[in-house]
């Protein structure tokens, strides 16, 4: 088989490309080494900044978002025993973000490629990219026992933090960049109207808390744990009771219950690879970077990711110019880096980190006060909660 740009990944970084290439005529494949339902089946933040919703917008996967997204004018930092809220549409000059989950987000782009009919090869087992930097790049890979090649111009590797794009550029290519943060975050998610319409991010000396939302009718809620807790020892009651106790007493009071349909842990870590271009190999979203989730940037930042690469292939097919790929790694990275240090920084801010000594603390909590009391401090967080542009 051959085509221009094959893409390894059917995630929100492999779908969004596919589609907004096929929209702009450009011939593409994806493979994924799992199926559509186990895609599907991955709980993961819901957050989109304007940018995002217009690029969704643009490969014509935006429709449902428009009509059952919830579109959301500011967030509360909750710390001391009350509420500040954060107002993102007056400190922006009227931006906001839309609340839909990125489980609903590939969906979407998943109905509209069948729709558009362009192809998309699941449980393709073994999947390795060559060639890549010549000029004649290809993948092999497996399935239903039988070996199989695509060649390609180009390859887009948005096979997340465990793919096999980064894996296959050799050692000394890349340089990374990590960080671990030694507690997780234990996630529910559950069918009663969320404690609160916005969401709230809590400093509390248990922990930090996230109160989130699906929907009117679904919340999302995280603590902060230890790293070694299993989640088995936590009973939904267990839970509830130690959100509660991490929230202001008018939301612990308000906070609505029902048995949790999904429960989970996940580590905090920021990463980033560069570069993100290896000859005909681009790096694109997760395979390239991951953010803590304080903030919600991973998607968003896939999508930015998305964007400058497309365009760049746009310039490529439509234009006979290159320079648009060739700058695709310093542009990309330009962002990342930006949402790599907010990311960071507001998980510094809200979480109480093990070795913390009394300075330390003192100085998150001079933070705190001087954000919500400082315009020029809480305008800044709202500028980059709400996305810086691209
Ligand atoms: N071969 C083929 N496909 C692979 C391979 C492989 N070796 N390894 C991984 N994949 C697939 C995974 O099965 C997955 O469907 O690549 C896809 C990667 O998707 P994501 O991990 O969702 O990464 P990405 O699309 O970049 O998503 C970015 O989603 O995960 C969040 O935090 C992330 O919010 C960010 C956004
Ligand atoms: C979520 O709804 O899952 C969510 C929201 C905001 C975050 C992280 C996760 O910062």
């Amino acid at each position: 088989m051959r085509t221009q740009v094959a893409i390894i990944g059917s995630g929100p970084s492999g779908l969004l490309l596919g589609q907004l290439l096929t929209e702009a005529g450009i011939d593409n494949v994806i493979l994924d080494r799992v199926g559509k339902d186990y895609i599907l089946g991955r709980v993961r933040a819901g957050v989109l900044e304007e940018g995002t919703v217009r690029l969704l917008d643009r490969a014509k996967s935006g429709a449902r978002l428009h009509a059952e997204g919830l579109p959301h004018d500011g967030f509360s930092l909750a710390f001391d025993g009350r509420d500040h809220r954060i107002d993102l549409h007056g400190l922006t000059g009227g931006k906001r973000v839309v609340i839909y989950g990125q489980t609903e987000v590939t969906r979407d782009l998943m109905a509209r490629r069948e729709e558009s009919g362009a192809p998309v090869i699941y449980n393709a087992a073994n999947v390795q990219p060559h060639g890549f930097d010549g000029e004649t790049p290809y993948l092999t890979y497996e399935k239903d026992g039988m070996s199989h090649r695509i060649d390609c111009d180009f390859i887009a590797g948005c096979d997340g933090f465990h793919g096999v794009s980064r894996k296959s550029v050799p050692e000394k290519a890349v340089r990374s960049f990590e960080k671990v943060y030694p507690f997780g975050w234990l996630g529910v998610l559950a069918d009663v109207t969320p404690v609160d319409h916005e969401l709230i991010y809590a400093n509390h000396p248990r922990g930090f808390a996230l109160c989130s939302m699906r929907s009117m009718a679904r919340s999302r809620y995280y603590i902060q744990c230890p790293l070694d807790e299993k989640v088995e020892d936590w009973s939904d009651d267990r839970f509830w009771d130690e959100l509660r106790r991490r929230l202001p007493v008018h939301h612990a009071e308000a906070l609505t219950t029902a048995p949790s349909f999904e429960k989970s842990i996940a580590p905090l870590r920021s990463f980033v690879a560069e570069p993100m271009r290896f000859g005909r190999l681009f790096l694109v979203g997760d395979a390239a970077h991951i953010v803590p989730p304080t903030g919600a940037k991973g998607l968003n930042l896939a999508a930015s990711d998305v964007y400058y690469l497309f365009s760049g292939l746009a310039e490529h097919y439509h234009d006979c110019s290159n320079a648009g790929l060739d700058a695709y790694s310093a542009h990309a990275l330009a962002r990342v880096w930006k949402a790599v240090r907010f990311s960071w920084w507001m998980t510094t801010m809200m979480h109480r980190f093990p070795d913390t000594g009394d300075f330390d603390q003192k100085i998150q909590e001079a933070e705190l006060d001087y954000l919500t009391h400082s315009l020029a401090a809480s305008t800044a967080l709202a500028e980059n909660y709400v996305g810086l542009p691209f």
